[in-house]
């Protein structure tokens, strides 16, 4: 299966980015899935159902949300009845939507789709960890689903590490994301699991992770509220990475960085 992640849209910049490119290389790459991460999608905070149905239209097929999930009060009364859009499996139970989706693909197969949030300097939400093996527990490559993808919301690389590698060989891919920020960490795993700290954001790098430098510097220089932050308007890099699984394992077989448009080192998987 051929398997493309975005990490975080940023803002309509971000949106664009994507949406300008996502049909083309949906084709060029020849993807099977294409899941996102969009919390920040709404002006850098948040979801609204009309922009998740944007999304979804047009080549998205997953979701995944994080700590912005709720700034968009809408998508709370919108989620329950769109299960591509999935928030942290680690919320309190009854919060809204689900922690996981299966979707099944145009050809019949299937692939389970999570997101989970760190708790290193995050906000204190149930264990990740025991979260995740309970959810695993219901599910099996190349028994139920045919691949497996896990979106890590984290702030800290070594609790990304530590969650990849205990996942090293049940799943296909474990991404962070959060930070906005592209790691070159991506690799296979010693048991097969395809892995990369953070996939980085869909926005604008001539920012402060994607809101606009002035806002976003003198909140650390003066120490005082300032104005609220906004998205930074420039063009897009859109990041992500790209994965080719196994379907009788559902084990990653080739990875490599997704970058094009905007600021940074342009890079496009060649497989
Ligand atoms: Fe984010
Ligand atoms: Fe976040």
């Amino acid at each position: 299966m051929r398997i493309l992640f975005l990490g975080d849209i940023v803002g309509r910049t971000g949106r664009d980015g994507v949406l300008s490119r996502l049909s083309g290389l949906r084709t060029q790459l020849g993807l099977d899935l294409v899941v996102v991460n969009a919390e920040n999608a709404s002006h850098g905070f948040g979801l609204s159902p009309a922009i998740a149905t944007t999304l979804l239209q047009s080549g998205v097929d997953v979701i995944t949300l994080g700590n912005h999930a709720w700034d968009r009060r809408d998508l709370i009364g919108h989620i329950d009845g769109e299960p591509r859009i999935i928030r942290p499996l680690n919320y309190p139970p009854a919060t809204p939507g689900q922690g996981s989706v299966v979707v099944a693909l145009a050809d019949g197969r299937k692939a389970l789709v999570v997101n989970v949030m760190g708790r290193l300097f995050m906000d204190p939400l149930d264990d990740p960890f025991r979260c995740t093996n309970e959810l695993l527990g219901k599910h099996r490559m190349g028994a139920t689903v045919h691949a497996i993808v896990v979106d890590i919301h984290a702030e800290a690389t070594s609790e990304k590490w530590a969650f990849g590698h205990m996942l090293d060989g049940r799943v296909s891919l474990v991404v962070g994301t959060h930070t906005h920020t592209p790691t070159a960490d991506h690799r296979i795993l010693a048991a097969g699991t395809a892995f990369q700290t953070d996939a980085g954001m869909c926005g604008d790098y001539n920012s402060v992770i994607g809101m606009t430098k002035e806002p976003a510097v003198a909140r650390f220089v003066r120490k005082m509220p300032g104005e609220r932050l906004q998205p930074s308007e420039g063009e897009a890099t859109i990041c992500g990475i790209m994965v080719e699984t196994d379907d009788a394992t559902g084990l990653a077989r080739r990875l490599a960085p997704l970058r094009q448009g905007g600021l940074l080192a342009q890079t496009l998987p060649d497989f």
